[in-house]
């Protein structure tokens, strides 16, 4: 069984993981606008995982015997200065997420909870991966700015990404 305590951040996980699916549409959305169709679709892709996320964190709790109990998602932001301010902004929700998965686990160990904790690590290495692909967007948008050509193949470099469910969920779908 989980804590009240325990049950009530995982809940409050899933929706910031659909708040952060709702951001990042936004951002997709903002990019199309731009006709920045490479960064529209990654981002695309980037609102889809954070669902699954959410998903994950849903499936585990109701699995641990806790109740889920969704609330409204808050309106994401819809206007940006620029794909530079979409960057950054996202590195910085990165590293909220990461900080708030953190918290669950050291609230988790705290109270001795080690299945919740065992089931947050999949987050804590996903949070490594996402912060990295944060830096290394603004890194390769730094390069390119000024450079329309080099601006033009980096969007579409980013136009190949392709989602893929987490395994976590294959069998759920
Ligand atoms: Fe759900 Fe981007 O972390």
């Amino acid at each position: 069984m989980l804590s009240k305590r325990i049950e009530e951040m995982l809940n409050d996980q899933i929706n910031y993981e659909l708040f952060s699916s709702y951001l990042y549409l936004s951002m997709s959305a903002y990019l199309s606008d731009l006709n920045m169709n490479g960064y529209a679709h990654w981002f695309h892709v980037q609102a889809q995982e954070e669902k699954d996320h959410a998903m994950i964190l849903y499936n585990y709790v109701v699995s641990a015997g806790g109740r889920i109990k969704l609330a409204a998602i808050d309106g994401p932001k819809t206007d940006f200065e620029g794909i530079r301010e979409v960057l950054e902004e996202t590195l910085e929700h990165e590293r909220d997420i990461t900080s708030r998965i953190y918290n669950i686990v050291e609230e988790a160990t705290s109270q001795r909870d080690y299945k919740t904790v065992k089931a947050l690590e999949w987050f804590i290495n996903e949070q490594v991966e996402e912060e990295e692909n944060a830096v290394d967007n603004i890194a390769k948008y730094n390069m390119l700015a000024e450079d329309p050509k080099g601006l033009y193949m980096l969007d579409k470099e980013l136009q190949a990404r392709v989602y893929v469910p987490s395994p976590l969920l294959a069998n759920q779908a």
